[in-house]
């Protein structure tokens, strides 16, 4: 094994085009935060780095659509993003952005490397066009039917239903996302990167050297090799975008995935001078936290793109997580279906853990899973509330009571305290195991199994029957479990640092590191603790239902979004037209057509005569609210009989797509037989 002196770890720097949801933290932020975590509090050289990623169509589409420039969406996203991870306590070193001045340099010099060393293979291609407007249509202004799983919204990139990254000229009926016109194929030059070339380098790079990747990777990265690689542009036609930094390349900008990993590399630019140790010395351990569908741009695509330049290092390990899906529908941010991080946060202060705790508990490490508020609302009291913070809360309160807050010395230990005390170092080494590889969903339950030893032997020890009979024994009882309680601080830091640091506060204890964990000479005898306080408050069934009608507008407001109005019918002629004799009534009498449900029987004074109308509309309307009503109505229809009575003529109502039924009536109050034309 190599050794290694440093960790650079970096995590999927967020499209600027969107608030950060569950679905993004459980894939990528919270592992990388454990992480990371985790390695400061064993004193590594760590650094963690990320970012928005600024560049891209979706940026574009999002600014033609909000009718704002792409500046403007990228600066209210970063913020917006930066801001909550901040108070989500996402432990980076630095949050930078791909639109810094230091990222223009940093990926341009990078293109122009590459581009002198001949690295590039330069070749015009007919690409689609939308003549309507004049550009070219990169990526997501393309779409069209997937040539593998027939989803007919499929990107000129990729498909979002089956995962296939595509070509837009792979598409089946190609429609630009501009104009809705089929767009045309036209020449114009790009710069392809020969992935082809690295194939050998990357097989025994990754299928050779790299077994220990998670199943999920690995057998990504390997389908993606035996498929052979081809050459990919690394250029667009697009006007936002670092510009292809070479001769005769108006109008071009760098491909979002070549510039965005760069990022990376720019940000730690901005966060040290020493970057360079961090990113060309051999001795640093860098590590990509990424989602799934980033995995061949982080182990095919960008190692590539360092190998190539020559002097940089590759990533160690690519711990990509599946989705997290939400209440049983995948996570979308265009249909609003997703719980937002910084809505989140507003909706729940002071609970930043319980997000944490059940996010990790739940993360979609080897396959896609799902997020339930009921979930939450279980983990929160049936775990968080009655598992750790009950048990913190009766070491605390018992010294407070038997002791005035000082920590009790420790006599003889039975057996049953050994041990007790024997399962710490044990229960530490777990979840360091399965932390260094990225298990964090174990690693957390290990971590719990803390508190529950913790609780275990207080409720086989019961030193509240004891302290009257036994006090030298209750004193051993206490200082052990203010020692498992100490731990919990520690062991706990890298999944919930806000519960962490309010162990300590009630411990009155500094930060311990990790390699003191385990044992149980955590803190001395006489030490004064603080005040004990809730850990955690339970969550009400209240909160959870305003959470669940909250997404349940979200689903009815689609719905609605996505209902197609009904297509024109052919046309008429006037004439046929004026063949309808509509008139105002009023509506005399009412009553329900007995044994039905929806049938209204009226009596409707046309200003011809009186007559009989029935109606289906018993639902929507009572006799009463009819009665005095004015009304349009189609007075020439046929007469016909309904449940044997007999109807002359058609009460005119608008009716929405869910079938609900309006009158139709004149917006004032007009004399009784006017003519409707
Ligand atoms: N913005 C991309 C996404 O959200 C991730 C970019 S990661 C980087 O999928 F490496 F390119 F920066
Ligand atoms: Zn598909």
């Amino acid at each position: 094994m190599k050794s290694f002196k440093r960790y650079l770890i970096t995590s999927a720097l967020p499209y600027a085009n969107g608030p950060v949801h569950i679905g993004h933290l459980a894939g990528v932020y919270i592992p990388s935060d454990i992480y990371t975590r985790y390695l400061r509090m064993k004193g590594m050289d760590v650094i963690s780095v990320c970012g928005s990623d600024e560049h891209g169509v979706p940026i574009t589409i999002k600014a033609r659509q909000e009718g704002i420039s792409p500046q403007d969406v990228v600066d209210k996203y970063n913020a917006i993003i930066k801001d909550a991870f901040a108070r989500f306590g996402i432990a980076f070193d630095i949050y930078s952005r791909t639109s810094s001045k230091v990222h223009y340099q940093t990926a341009s010099e990078f293109f122009r490397k590459l581009y002198d060393a001949g690295e590039f293979i330069e070749k015009t291609t007919e690409q689609y066009y939308d003549a309507e407007v004049n550009q070219f249509l990169a990526d997501r202004y393309i779409t069209g039917t997937c040539p593998h799983c027939s989803n007919e919204n499929a990107y000129g990139d990729q498909c979002e239903k089956c995962g296939t990254s595509l070509n837009a000229t792979d598409l089946i009926n190609p429609k630009s996302t501009l104009s809705g016109t089929k767009p045309v194929l036209r020449e114009t030059k790009h710069w392809f990167l020969p992935l082809d070339k690295y194939q050998p380098f990357l097989e025994k790079w990754i299928l050779e050297e790299h077994k220990e990747w998670k199943a999920n990777v690995y057998g990504q990265c390997k389908s993606w090799l035996d498929q052979g690689l081809q050459p990919r542009a690394v250029s667009r036609d697009l006007d936002w975008g670092v510009p292809v930094p070479v001769e005769g390349a108006e109008g071009k900008v760098l491909y979002v995935w070549f510039d965005a990993p760069i990022g990376y590399i720019s940000a730690t630019k901005e966060l040290t001078p020493e970057w360079e140790k961090y990113w060309k010395d051999e001795e640093t351990r860098m590590i990509h936290f990424i989602g799934k569908d980033n995995i061949v741009f982080h182990c095919i695509v960008f190692p590539t793109m360092l190998k190539a330049e020559g002097s940089y290092i590759l990533p160690e390990n690519v711990p990509a997580n599946e989705f997290l899906n939400l209440e049983g529908d995948k996570i979308s941010t265009s249909r609003n279906w997703a719980v937002w991080l910084h809505e989140y946060l507003d909706e729940f202060p002071g609970k930043q853990d319980v997000l944490r705790y059940t996010l990790t508990a739940n993360m979609p490490e080897t396959k896609d899973n799902d997020f339930t508020w009921k979930d939450f609302q279980a983990r929160n009291n049936n775990e968080l509330v009655a598992i750790l913070g009950n048990f913190v809360n009766r070491a605390l309160v018992l010294t407070q009571k038997y002791y005035e807050g000082k920590v009790p010395a420790a006599g003889a230990l039975t057996d049953f305290d050994k041990e007790t005390i024997a399962e710490l170092p044990r229960l530490k080494e777990a979840i360091e195991s399965n932390l260094e590889v990225f298990r964090f969903r174990e690693a957390l339950k290990e971590a719990m199994n803390v508190a529950r030893l913790g609780n275990k032997y207080l409720a086989d020890t019961e030193p509240w029957k004891l302290i009257k009979t036994d006090p030298e024994r209750v004193a051993t009882i206490m200082n052990i479990a203010l020692e498992i309680t100490a731990n919990l601080s520690v062991l706990f830091e890298p999944f919930l640092p806000f519960a962490a640091e309010k162990i300590r506060k009630m411990l009155n204890i500094e930060r311990i590191e990790w390699a003191n964990a385990g044992s149980i000479n955590l803190i001395a005898a006489g030490h004064a603790t603080g005040s004990p306080e809730l850990l955690f408050d339970k969550i009400e069934d209240e909160v959870i239902e305003a959470q669940l009608a909250k997404l349940k507008a979200t689903k009815e407001a689609n719905e609605r979004k996505n209902r197609t109005v009904t297509p024109q019918k052919a046309n008429v002629s006037y004439e046929e037209f004026s063949k309808m004799d509509i008139r105002t009534g009023t509506v005399l009498e009412a009553e329900r057509v007995p044994k039905t449900q929806k049938l209204l029987k009226m009596t409707i004074d046309t200003g011809i005569d009186k007559r009989t109308v029935v109606s289906g509309i018993a639902e929507y309307f009572t006799p009463e609210e009819m009665v005095g009503k004015q009304v349009s109505m189609l007075v020439n229809l046929e007469p016909r009989k309904i449940k044997g009575i007999e109807s002359q003529g058609m009460i005119l109502m608008a009716e929405d797509a869910d079938g609900k039924l309006v009158l139709v009536q004149p917006a004032a109050k007009v004399e009784n037989g006017s003519e409707i034309k």
